[in-house]
């Protein structure tokens, strides 16, 4: 079973060739410094980059996967949730395609993706984690990323049921943002997780968010205005400047903090639901520390932590879409009449 999959939800043109969960390719088209004047994603300029980029991120990755489309077994897209304007740029390629080549088409949710990357395997990989995952249901998935910060309880692949979710930011929007008041460039998550390390504990004391609300919902704006607020402090007593051991003492009291509330509220959901695995997934997920935290928190349940196999599979990536897209071929969860397919940008799960 052979999936071209096409991810353009957010600032990336993505496309990939999967079999089953096997990557055969997975390519991306991002250019970061079209935003670097406005400190973030401008949708109009992220939707020209994708009409521009994704007819040749397409063919890369079929040339890579050495894949020619007698071999396309199905197209599968995102379909939300995401930015509308370029959402819909994915979307009209793959119903060109998928009519010009006869393929079926699935619409996948980006956040499933997410929450399925743990089952990717390389190429070279002969065993593949299909035979195991099974066991490891029901599982709770922590998907961390720009858009969301949700607590998602898995029965089994493709049935969820969100349990817990951020009130207001998602944790790695809130990351960028911090990131920018401190004037590192976009996106700032792995650049806060760098400084981080040279960070001193004990330097800025952040209040952790909801510790009274025994729920598993998160907020993080509240820790982002905190952060200005240290910020400013910092500097009027500084002349006006931060000096680097400055910008890695916040930079970890904030990273130390977001992380210390996520695994509060892990542990929430793991009072209130007994599961056999626990899932990491999202562009958070590249971040050593966390990822640290949470092993810890799997051995405390006895139960094994699934993640990506690599950093790479934690962001933004269409090889997540095309395994998502494959357990939906298996379903015959097909779209019907592909002329009425049409984004959804505020797609849940469950
Ligand atoms: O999953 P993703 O690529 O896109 C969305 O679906 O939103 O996640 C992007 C987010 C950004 O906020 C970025 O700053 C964050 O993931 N991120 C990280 C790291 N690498 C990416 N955050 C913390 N540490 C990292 N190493
Ligand atoms: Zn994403």
């Amino acid at each position: 079973m052979t999936i071209l999959a096409i991810d353009t939800s957010f600032e990336d043109s993505a496309a990939a060739v999967v079999q089953e969960t096997t990557i055969l390719s997975n390519v991306l088209s991002t250019d970061f410094s079209i935003y670097e004047e406005f400190g973030g994603v401008v949708p109009r300029l992220a939707r020209e980059y994708h009409h521009k980029h994704i007819d040749p991120t397409i063919t890369f990755a079929m040339k890579k996967a050495r894949i020619i489309w007698g071999q396309v077994d199905a197209i599968a897209v995102t379909q939300g949730p995401g930015l509308a304007i370029t959402l819909e740029v994915g979307i009209a390629k793959a119903k060109e395609l998928s009519q010009k080549h006869k393929k079926p088409l699935v619409a996948v949710n980006h956040m499933e993706g997410h929450l399925l990357s743990f089952l990717s395997t390389p190429k070279k990989r002969v065993k593949s984690k299909l035979t195991e995952y099974r066991s490891g249901f029901p599982a709770m998935a922590i998907l961390i990323s720009g858009g969301h910060t949700q607590f998602v309880y898995v029965n089994d692949i493709g049935v969820y049921e969100i349990v817990g979710e951020t009130q207001d930011d998602a944790i790695g929007e809130c990351l960028d943002k911090v990131g920018r008041m401190l004037g590192l460039g976009y996106p700032a998550g792995h650049l806060i997780e760098k400084l981080a390390k040279e960070g001193r504990a004990g330097v800025y004391p952040f209040p952790i968010p909801m510790r009274q609300v025994k729920n598993a919902n998160t907020s993080f704006s509240g820790l982002k205005t905190a952060a200005m607020r240290v910020i400013e402090a910092a500097k009027a007593n500084k002349g006006g400047r931060l000096t680097k051991q400055d910008i890695a003492d916040i930079a970890y009291a904030f990273q130390d903090a977001c992380f210390t509330h996520l695994i509060e509220k892990m542990q929430v959901t793991l009072q209130e639901r007994k599961v056999k695995s626990i899932i990491l997934g999202g562009g958070v997920v590249a971040n050593t520390e966390i990822r640290k935290r949470m092993r810890q928190v799997a051995r405390h349940h006895n139960v094994p932590l699934y993640l990506p196999y690599s950093k790479k599979l934690c962001t933004d990536n269409a090889a997540m879409i095309g395994i998502a897209g494959y357990f939906k071929v298996q379903r015959k969860e097909f779209v019907g009449d592909i002329d009425t397919l049409d984004r959804v940008p505020t797609m849940r799960l469950g």
